[in-house]
Order: C-alpha cells, then structure tokens, then sequence
C-alpha cells in the first residue's frame, strides 16, 4: 500500500463502525464511525466490555459465540441495538472471528440503517400529513361558516322567547357553537402572519421552561444542555414558543401518568451539518432535542402521530403536534421522533440562515 494511504486513516474514514473485540468481548480498537456510533470517545471505548455498551439487542448471541467455536461470519440485518444511556438503533452487523498472533478477536461491523429508512419515511410521511391537513382544513372551513350564523339566530331567538325557563335551551346553542368555533379555528391553524426577527432559541427555549415551570400540579425537573456557540436565527418567537410547548406540555402529560418515575424533561441545543428537510440539504441547521423519560408513544400512534385529531388522551383534541408541525414548516424546519418505554425523543431541526441573506 503507498504510504500516503494508511491503514489507520483508511478505517477512520469508513461510514461502517469497526470494533476489534478480545475473547472477554472487550473492546481493542475502535475507528472514528465507532465512536460516533457508541458517542464515546476512544478512552472511554477501549477496555469496556460489549455487554456494557449495548444493553439490549436482538442479535443472536449464541450465533455470535459460535463465530469463535466454529471460526464462521456471522451477519445478520436490521438488527436493534439499545445502548447503556437508553438509545435504540437499527443497523446490520457482521462479526468475523480472527486470529492475531495467537489471540482470538472479534472483529464487528456496525452499518446504522436508520438515516436511510428515515429520509424516505420521511418524505411519505409528509406528504400524506399534507394532504390529511388540507382535507382537515377544508372541513373545519365548511363547518365554520355556518357556526356563526346558527349562534346569532340563538341569540336572536333568545330575544323573542315567552318564558325564561327555554333560555336554558338556546344557551346550549350558543355555548356548543363557541365550543365547535374554538376547535375549528384551532384545526385552521395560526391565521396570523409570521413575524420574523433575529433572536436567540435560548431565550425562547427559557421562556418555555419558565411557562411549564410555573405549573405547581408537577415536580418535573427540566434539565439544559445548550451550546452557546450557536447563532441567532431568523425567526417568529411566539410561533416557536408555542411548537416548543407543545411539544414540552405532552412530556408532562406523559410523565404525569406514571407517578413511579422521577419525571425529566432534558432540553438539548447542538448545531448540526448537513441535513436534509424535506429533500433539501442545509449545510447548517440548529437541533433542539426535548428528551422525557415517560412511558413512550403508543406504538399504534407512531405512524400517524402529527396527524390532526390522533390523541391517546381522553380530553386531548390530538392537535398539538399537527400545529407544532405546521408552525416548525413556517421555518422550514422539520421535526423528528423517536421514542421507547422510558425514553422519548422529539428532535426539531431549524436552518441557520446568514444574517447577511435576510437584510
Ligand atoms: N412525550 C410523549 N410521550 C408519550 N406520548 C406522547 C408524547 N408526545 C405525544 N405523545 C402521544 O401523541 C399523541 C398526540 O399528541 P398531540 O399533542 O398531537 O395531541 P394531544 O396531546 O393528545 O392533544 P392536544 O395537544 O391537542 O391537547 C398524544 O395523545 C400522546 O399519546
Ligand atoms: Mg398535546
């Protein structure tokens, strides 16, 4: 091999994680995909047994063994891997077993397929969002139109009743009728035009942990993690107040539902290269991660989650999440999930603009 081409520098460039492990499963080496992968870094890698960095999997282990017994290749696709700090992943993995001066290894390959499974899930998902949206629109804009005719005939009515003891009725009217007009003008969405200034995701992110914080009916501790590093960003405050809280709110309410937990809600700002929204990549974007340890989505829920009207909850109107959407695209933003029993993830990406574009 020329020397301008090493080995070393060759296996830190792969995207396939590499992980050489000894006969005690623990880890030799580890190239630079790996690190990523286990969000360790090198110190913390070497040494450590594999049973301590992946928790659970659904990887035949006596398959694995038997790679030494038998000195076979063991692959295996669209294996899950759950590491120590609650993280799942999906990924194909193949163990060879090799001998190196008289020592037997391990060597793994990690591929992580979820990137490529979330893009394309992606971009059907939004599509189909969109189009539930628009018929949810177009309905709550039929329905509204006549609400406000049928609450001013109540009232005029009310006016020529011969008894009181009937207002009772035509008061039903009226207050079902603002009921429907709250939930329709909710299911048309923000009718206000945004507002774009520059401003810190700090400062809205504070205000939202202030707002959750003031509620005395929970004890929820909110942790921060923010990266000071990162820019202004050209945005509405309140529409990104309101994305964030709904998002935080059903945290809450997950975690108010199982009282044996010591309920977390982490908030987590990294600025991250890169990334794809909607099939359009940004070199830089603004990742905000709200992390509960609650009980996780429903999984009947997952694949229609931001739909308008899905909800869990028995006085939930299911609109949250459809609106935290609609206001995250006003951005050009997306958002993201993950979630398993104990760990839920929400993941919003917002494109960092420079502020010479936007003058
Ligand atoms: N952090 C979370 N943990 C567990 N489940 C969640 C979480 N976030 C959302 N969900 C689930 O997603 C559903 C939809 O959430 P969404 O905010 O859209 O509606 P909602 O909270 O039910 O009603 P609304 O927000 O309109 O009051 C919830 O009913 C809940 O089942
Ligand atoms: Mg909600």
């Amino acid at each position: 091999m020329s020397e301008s081409v090493t080995t070393e520098n060759l296996l830190d460039n792969l995207s396939t994680a590499v992980l050489v492990l000894d006969e005690k499963l623990q880890v030799q080496y580890a190239n630079h995909a790996a690190l990523a992968v286990f969000e360790r870094s090198l110190s913390l890698l070497i040494g450590c047994s594999f049973n301590q960095l992946i928790v659970a999997s659904t990887l035949d282990f006596v398959r694995f063994q038997n790679t030494m017994q038998y000195g076979e290749v063991y692959s295996d696709s669209e294996v899950t891997l759950t590491f120590a700090d609650g993280r799942q992943t999906q990924t194909d993995i193949s163990v060879t077993y090799i001998l190196e001066n008289q020592a037997k290894r391990f060597l793994i390959e990690i591929r992580l397929i979820e990137q490529q499974k979330k893009i394309s899930q992606e971009n059907q998902q939004w599509a189909q969002q969109q189009a539930a949206r628009e018929l949810v629109r177009g309905l709550a804009h039929e329905i509204k139109n006549p609400l406000g005719g049928i609450r001013g005939a109540a009232q005029l009515l009310e006016k020529q009743l011969p008894s009181a003891d009937l207002k009772e009725f035509t008061q039903v009217i009226v207050e079902q009728s603002d009921r429907l007009t709250n939930l329709v003008d909710r299911l048309l969405g923000p009718n206000l035009r945004p507002s774009f200034e520059w401003n810190s995701v700090h400062q809205m992110l504070e205000k939202v942990c202030t707002l959750v914080q003031l509620d005395p009916s929970h004890n929820i501790v909110i942790t921060r993690d923010y990266d000071p590093s990162i820019p202004e960003l050209y945005l509405d405050q309140d529409m990104l107040q309101q994305a964030t809280l709904n998002i935080v709110r059903n945290s809450v309410q997950a975690l108010l539902e199982c009282p044996e937990v010591a309920g977390e809600i982490k908030i987590v700002t990294r600025i991250e290269r890169q990334v794809i929204i909607h099939g359009q990549c940004f070199p830089l974007c603004v990742k905000i991660q709200i992390i509960d340890n609650g009980p996780g989505i429903p999984d009947e829920l997952k694949s229609t989650l931001f739909y308008p009207m899905v909800t869990s909850k028995q006085d939930g109107s299911g609109l949250g999440l459809s609106i935290s959407q609609t206001l995250i695209a006003h951005h050009r933003g997306k958002i993201e999930v993950d979630s398993w029993p104990n760990r839920t993830e929400f993941t919003l990406y917002l494109p960092i603009d420079k502020k010479e574009s936007k003058q």
